[in-house]
């Protein structure tokens, strides 16, 4: 798959199908993210696989409402990072950002493996601090849920959920944020 197929069909889809789910994957998925580009190569993301059955059904409680189509996920990565971590450029702090390129490769990367990696930030961020044993200077920035999709809608959706899984919710359109040398 080359990287414009792999953007076209990273999707968050909502009907999941268990993975299988192993240490040679998490690696892979490891190793994308690995090379993302960071502030002074401060490389300030960390990921959290869950995937343990106990583990992760403990993590599942910290799902907000709206998002119990994740409890089919068969892995949840805990993405985090902490300020200290990374660059502070005066009203400038990278650490969220470079995590999000990580996070980004890491999408990638799982859709080129034939996974669905939907992030989250709909969660109880205290759960996920107690039961991945978090230290508290980390924000949880988002939460990955992992699986394959499922052909078949899932019926327990909402309507926007199905809609979402028939049909990527549109985008803007390019001129309402890609401007030509001056902004706007
Ligand atoms: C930071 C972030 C938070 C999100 N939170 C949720 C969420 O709590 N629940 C959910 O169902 N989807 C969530 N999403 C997924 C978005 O709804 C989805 O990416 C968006 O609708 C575009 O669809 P697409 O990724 O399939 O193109 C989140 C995505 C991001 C990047």
């Amino acid at each position: 798959m080359n990287l414009q197929e792999a953007i076209n069909k990273r999707r968050a889809f909502y009907s999941l199908v268990p993975a299988t789910i192993n240490k040679e994957l998490i690696d892979e998925l490891a190793s994308a993210a690995s090379l993302a580009p960071s502030c002074y190569n401060n490389q300030p993301w960390r990921f959290v696989f869950v995937y343990e059955p106990d583990r992760l059904s403990e993590l599942k409680k910290a799902l907000a409402k709206g998002n119990e189509w994740a409890l089919k996920g068969s892995m949840i990565i805990a993405v985090l990072s902490k300020e200290k971590d990374d660059c502070v450029l005066k009203n400038r702090i990278y650490h969220q950002f470079d995590t999000g390129m990580a996070t980004a490769l890491l999408l990638l990367k799982a859709t080129e493996l034939g996974l669905v990696a939907h992030p989250i930030a709909g969660y109880d961020e205290p759960t996920v601090h107690e039961v991945c044993n978090i230290p508290d200077e980390y924000t949880v920035i988002t939460l990955i849920i992992v699986g394959k999709k499922d052909d078949h809608t899932h019926d327990n959706l909402t309507d926007w959920q199905k809609q979402s899984d028939q049909q990527r919710p549109p985008r803007k359109p390019l001129d309402e944020f890609a401007f030509h040398n001056v902004f706007v």
